[in-house]
């Protein structure tokens, strides 16, 4: 990020954000395309001297024109349901780069991810049960991961925790061999990996070392057994540095460094070559984009409010899980932080707050504020609450401007509703 010194003007990805601002309207999701190649091959150099894949998580940001560019830097992807399917199949990914994930699929879901041959991560008995029927019926092969549940804390949001022994996801990991013992037996199942996903925003790889010491242990316990795994797939989950001051975020060399030790001496030791998959979204995508929001009004009550036009229809990750993102004054970006504001939504809700007791230039209504580090979990968490209908994103590479989705209109606030006849 930086200034343009004549204007005092935010530039992101080459491209003036006030100018942005005027011509396209607020608010207004801004993504820097250089950021997320950038991001993404620093994932591949790191990861370079083992067969790997980089499966990019979808929840974390659905945009067509983003999975369209990291398709084209080889990316596959993490998907969490059919429409992620859709999303990922629309962008051009292969299908064979793609793990179907998620703890609660339907037969749909699971009937649809056979057909198209697209590799599914079981999330229970259950599942592994059902999938061998849908198999049968669809007269093709399951393939199949198995989604361990490894028992391990990595210390962040208890929300986004997802390997702890109380979470939903998984299999217990002291079930694990027996499960893939019956997965072997199972007509119409092809076992052809293990997976596990820790938690998100990790900020200490260390627990990466203890998720691969756990998980290469059953890579071995299943070698032991006869069952051979093309695919080892450790999850996402690296962590950003929303508050730069404060944070450092380990870099994906650093989780290489945590995992390819443990990784590569058990794969010598067995004389086994699997290919090692991640799956990151937010460290990708997250430090791509910023949310530019108008200011409205700006009110001393028992704090010093400004009210933006972007809450948490656009944005719930302040709300949901007390997340930090950083806000700097769009137009006024050189000027001294003088006073203490918080910065609030349009959301008729009190919990409606981006950002609590920060120190800003003065600003006053019309100003432009952007609100950083968003393109993960932002607009593809957003919604239509207060009808509010959501935002247009561009995207910026070296001062180009695209529009990946236009602004959505009033009308989209009643597209599929339906008044019956006898009320009208
Ligand atoms: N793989 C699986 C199976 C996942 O469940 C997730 C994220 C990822 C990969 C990608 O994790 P990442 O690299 O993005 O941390 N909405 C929350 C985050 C939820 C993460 C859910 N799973 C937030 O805004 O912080």
């Amino acid at each position: 990020m930086v200034t343009r010194a004549e204007t005092d003007h935010l530039i992101f990805g080459g491209a003036d954000v006030v100018e942005l601002a005027e011509r396209y309207g607020t608010p207004l999701y801004i993504t820097d395309e250089r950021s997320i190649r950038t991001n993404f091959r620093n994932y591949k150099t790191a990861f370079q001297s083992v067969d790997h894949a980089i499966y990019f998580a979808v929840k974390a940001n659905g945009n067509l024109a983003i999975l369209r560019i990291l398709a084209a830097e080889g990316a596959g992807a993490d998907v969490f349901s059919g429409g992620e399917l859709h999303l990922v199949r629309s962008a051009g990914i292969p299908l064979h780069k793609v793990l179907f994930n998620g703890n609660s699929k339907s037969e749909e879901e699971l009937k649809e991810a056979v057909e198209l041959k697209v590799q599914v991560s079981v999330d229970s008995l259950d599942e592994l049960r059902t999938l061998s029927e849908v198999a049968g019926e669809v007269g093709k092969e399951a393939e199949i991961a198995i989604r361990v549940n490894p028992d391990v804390s990595p210390n962040v949001n208890p929300k986004i925790a997802t390997g702890l022994r109380t979470s939903k996801f998984g299999i217990p990991y002291s079930e694990i061999l027996a499960t893939y013992e019956e997965a072997a037996k199972l007509p119409g199942i092809a076992i052809k990996g293990i997976h596990c996903h820790i938690g998100s925003q990790i900020l200490d790889v260390g627990v990466y070392r203890e998720a691969t010491e756990k998980m290469m242990g059953l890579v071995k316990g299943l070698y032991d057994r006869g069952i051979e795994l093309e695919f080892v797939d450790l999850g996402g989950g690296l962590g950003i540095s929303y508050q730069k001051e404060k944070e450092r975020a380990p870099t994906p060399k650093d989780l290489a460094e945590a995992i390819l030790p443990v990784f590569k001496t058990t794969t010598k030791s067995q004389g086994i070559t699997p290919k090692l998959i991640v799956e990151p979204g937010r460290s990708i995508v997250g430090p791509a984009s910023i949310l530019v929001s108008k200011i409205n009004a700006v009110k001393k009550a028992f704090k010093h409010f400004v009210a933006i036009d972007a809450g948490f229809n656009l944005l719930i990750r302040p709300v949901m899980y007390d997340a930090y993102h950083e806000v700097v004054v769009a137009n006024k970006l050189e000027a001294p932080a003088s006073e203490l504001y918080t910065v609030v939504g349009p959301i008729c809700e009190s919990g409606d707050i981006i950002a609590k007791d920060r120190m800003l230039p003065e600003v006053k209504r019309g100003d432009l504020v952007a609100i950083l580090d968003v393109g993960a979990y932002g607009f593809s968490m957003s919604s239509q609450y207060n009808g509010r209908p959501r935002c247009a994103e561009l995207l910026v590479c070296d001062g180009a401007v695209d529009v990946i989705r236009s602004r959505e209109r009033v009308e989209d606030l009643i597209r599929n509703q339906v008044i019956p006849e006898r009320l009208r």
